[in-house]
């Protein structure tokens, strides 16, 4: 256990242990706005002792990035005050943050029934098989949005953010690119393999690496796995994923942050690595891992109100041990409690409270 309570350093990333707060959406930010209510959360989980916190998902500035108003913006004055305030908090209690800088592409409309002013976009117009929802970008747009992620990023590093984590996962826009489902272009943001697929994601590393230096840590959150199918895999082999993630290296990439739903699962036969074991292997770089740490169920069902109780670490620790990883993601067990690395590190686990759905009707 002591392991993961060493620190660990790279550029601008200087953080006191290996534990990560996973990015979770909370929408508890009016207009897109992140008030004290948001600021007073973070700075929680900063005396809790976490050792990187990484900001929900907030959106950069494209007129539809978002499918809900109440999502936090990255973009606007009043948006980055807030930020420079949630930010602010963290370091005074002695914590790291980066935001997580997020475009959620081709969406299902909010059961708010709230709307953007303007369509959807994405690269097909498509967020799964048959499901038409938006526009498919022109290469304006292409460029557009690669700016706005710059611009998100130079401002994460302006206002003192720590990081910078570009979301690139769980079926949004730039997965949305990397995924043959959704990307149907025939252009050069196109293409029949997943290699050629990541020239949209290539870009916008490589405008972030310009607005940020060579000095700020950069991550980059993919998955394997889609909303509308959680056993999908878009690299079928260890050639395939080395396709895919060497391109956002080489354009980048400090720290590959492998989303699973649990951590455990093997990513490819006759091995027992999991996707953040293959993204280190492959590509030489840093990697979190995530997905039901500490928990006995995983996230999809509890948003369908599962329970979950608290799990043992052994098997987190066995992998770590061997070095697969370096950082350690935590979502549910730390929204539903500031105080959860502190009783993982003074072993109270009989305080571990486990995950209810209940604690996401409030920022506790
Ligand atoms: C309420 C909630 C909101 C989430 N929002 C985001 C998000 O904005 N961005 C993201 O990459 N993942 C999001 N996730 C996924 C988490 O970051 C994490 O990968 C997932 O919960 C698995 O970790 P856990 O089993 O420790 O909860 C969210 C998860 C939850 C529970």
């Amino acid at each position: 256990m002591n392991k993961l309570f060493q620190p660990f350093s790279l550029k601008s990333l200087n953080i006191k242990n290996r534990i990560v707060m996973a990015p979770m959406t909370r929408s508890f930010s009016p207009n897109g706005v992140p008030g004290d209510n948001v600021a007073a959360y973070y700075q929680r989980r900063a005396q809790g002792e976490v050792g990187l916190i990484l900001s929900e998902g907030t959106v950069i500035n494209r007129p539809a990035s978002s499918n809900d108003p109440n999502i936090p913006r990255f973009h606007g004055d009043s948006s980055l005050n807030g930020w420079q305030k949630v930010i602010n908090s963290v370091h005074a209690a002695g914590g790291s943050m980066g935001p997580q800088i997020w475009h959620q592409g081709v969406m299902d409309n909010h059961h708010s029934g709230w709307l953007p002013l303007t369509p959807f976009e994405g690269p097909s117009g498509i967020n799964r098989p048959g499901n038409t929802n938006g526009l498919a970008m022109s290469d304006k747009n292409i460029a557009d949005t690669i700016a706005a992620f710059g611009d998100a990023a130079a401002d994460a590093k302006r206002l003192g953010f720590d990081t910078v984590e570009i979301h690139g996962a769980h079926t949004y826009l730039i997965d949305q690119f990397f995924n043959a489902d959704t990307n149907l272009r025939t252009d050069k943001y196109g293409g029949k393999t997943l290699a050629e697929r990541t020239r949209f994601a290539v870009e916008v590393i490589k405008e972030v690496r310009s607005r940020v230096g060579e000095d700020f840590a950069i991550i980059i959150r993919l998955s394997q796995w889609k909303g509308y199918d959680y056993s999908y895999k878009m690299a079928k082999t260890p050639e395939e994923m080395e396709s895919w993630l060497t391109p956002l290296a080489d354009a980048g990439v400090d720290i590959f942050h492998a989303s699973q739903r649990r951590f455990w699962e093997p990513e490819f036969e006759g091995s027992d690595l999991n996707f953040a074991g293959w993204a280190k292997k492959l590509t030489g770089k840093a990697s979190i891992t995530v997905g039901s740490v500490g928990l006995s169920g995983e996230f999809m069902a509890a948003f369908r109100g599962e329970s979950s109780d608290p799990a043992s670490l052994d098997e987190l620790l066995r992998r770590f041990d061997r070095g697969d990883f370096d950082l350690v993601a935590v979502g549910r067990p730390l929204l539903a409690d500031a105080d959860w690395v502190k009783k993982i590190k003074e072993d109270r686990t009989s305080e571990l409270k486990g995950f209810a759905k209940e604690a996401l009707a409030e920022l506790l």
